[in-house]
């Protein structure tokens, strides 16, 4: 068990009326201008943005919306908010949306504030010191973004998808609603539950036995392999969809993670699928888990037995036989929630020699670092597993 710090000082606001609270918790929080952010057209089409537009007005708060946030968020519309926020004035952002609109917020507060190019904090080049206040209304439990630092962009050129973490930038508050989830498509459903798993996962893939911390990943990974399928089967049903609304947060608000790195390696390699190809970042990460998983299982063959054992009933003693009956397991349950279990699954081709050459360079930024802790990827490691994702 490493040694952790542990800091998660969101707000949670759940329940089918949370909404209301939105104009007290911006004035609590400072805000006295608001951008309302947003994405496509599913909060507008709900009377979401409407709603909180007019409770705004009602309670005196001044407010603009930007919206147009695009899946796999990009620089260019980010900019363009830093740009809006500046010259209006703005002092609080209220992220209407999943982990694209709420990483594109976070992007734009850490933006406002810093004189440089804010794209200097995802290439590494500086540290954030400010950040401008922000909230979400989360609309889809997936990427966890509403409860942690990170946040996930991409450069419009060279479609560079890169992350920063930062504690300046989590949300003040986050308003999770599970009625509002009721309009999610199934595959965007699947895509989450995928998601949700696989933060826990890529924490509970360490070489650490973390005995609290253990028990709680597996305790969160039963019940939202239990809960996905039931939800898909009743989509608006209150309990399920609040079950994976609350999972979605808990597993990547680092309650899975105290006392390891984590992994990471399956969702950096994700971020090139999603950064070349625009898919949804959980289905790239179902796509790559059970060949990443067959790729690194002996570095550690006990902690998948325990995985396919604890979290997918399997039944077997031999840990290597357990493991890989584990990851047969993960792959049929992905299937089973209309999830793609490799590359040619989730584009509808296989990947070109070329593509896959160029992702593996890019996640091994030009064969200079690492990816994942469980087993270490160079270049040459990464390529197999897109080589093997790709059959
Ligand atoms: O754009 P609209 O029309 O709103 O449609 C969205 C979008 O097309 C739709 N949607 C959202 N709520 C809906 C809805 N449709 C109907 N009813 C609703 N209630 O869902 C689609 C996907 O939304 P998006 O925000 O892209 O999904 P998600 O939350 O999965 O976010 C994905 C992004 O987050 C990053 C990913 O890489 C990706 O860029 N991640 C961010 C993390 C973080 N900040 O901590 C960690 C994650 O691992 C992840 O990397
Ligand atoms: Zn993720």
């Amino acid at each position: 068990m490493k040694n952790f710090s542990y800091y998660a000082p969101t707000q949670v606001v759940f329940g089918a009326d949370a909404e209301k609270k939105i104009p007290q918790l911006i004035q609590q929080y400072g805000g006295t201008k608001v951008l309302i952010h947003y994405g496509g057209k599913s909060a507008e089409r709900s009377g979401l943005i409407a709603s909180i537009e007019q409770s705004l007005t009602e309670a005196g708060i001044k407010h603009l919306k930007l919206g147009g946030v695009v899946p796999n968020p990009r620089l260019s519309k980010a900019q363009e908010g830093i740009d809006l926020c500046r010259r209006e004035g703005v002092d609080f952002i209220l992220a209407v949306g999943g982990g694209s609109v709420i990483d594109s917020s976070k992007c734009m507060a850490l933006g406002i504030p810093y004189e440089g190019d804010v794209w200097d904090f995802y290439a590494g080049k500086a540290q954030a010191k400010a950040c401008l206040p922000l909230a979400a209304v989360l609309t889809i439990p997936a990427a966890g973004s509403e409860m942690s630092g990170g946040s996930v962009i991409t450069k419009d050129d060279g479609d560079l998808k890169w992350s920063y973490d930062d504690n300046l930038c989590r949300c003040k508050f986050a308003i999770m609603n599970p009625v509002r989830t009721y309009t999610l498509p199934p595959y965007q459903t699947a895509c989450g539950v995928t998601d949700i798993m696989m933060h826990t996962m890529e924490r509970y893939f360490s070489q650490e036995e973390m005995g609290i911390t253990d028990a709680l990943a597996i305790a969160l990974l039963k019940a939202v392999r239990q809960f996905g399928p039931m939800v898909l089967e009743n989509p608006e049903d209150y309990y399920l969809r609040s079950q994976i609304m609350w999972a979605g947060s808990l597993a990547h608000n680092d309650l899975t993670g105290c006392g390891t790195i984590g992994d990471w390696g399956t969702h950096n390699m994700e971020h090139e699928l999603s950064a070349l190809y625009g898919v949804a970042h959980g289905a790239g990460l179902a796509a790559l888990w059970c060949h990443w998983a067959t790729y690194v299982f002996d570095a550690g063959p006990a902690r998948f037995a325990r995985f396919a054992r604890e979290v997918l009933d399997v039944v077997e003693d031999d840990d290597t036989q357990a493991a890989l009956k584990g990851i047969q397991a993960m792959r049929k349950f992905y299937h089973s929630i209309g999830m793609p279990a490799s590359i040619p699954e989730l584009i509808g081709r296989k990947a070109t020699d070329d593509e896959l050459q160029l992702m593996a360079e890019k996640c091994s930024r030009g064969r200079t670092i690492t990816n994942g802790n469980f087993k270490k990827l160079a270049y040459d490691d990464v390529l197999k597993i897109y080589t093997a994702a790709n059959e």
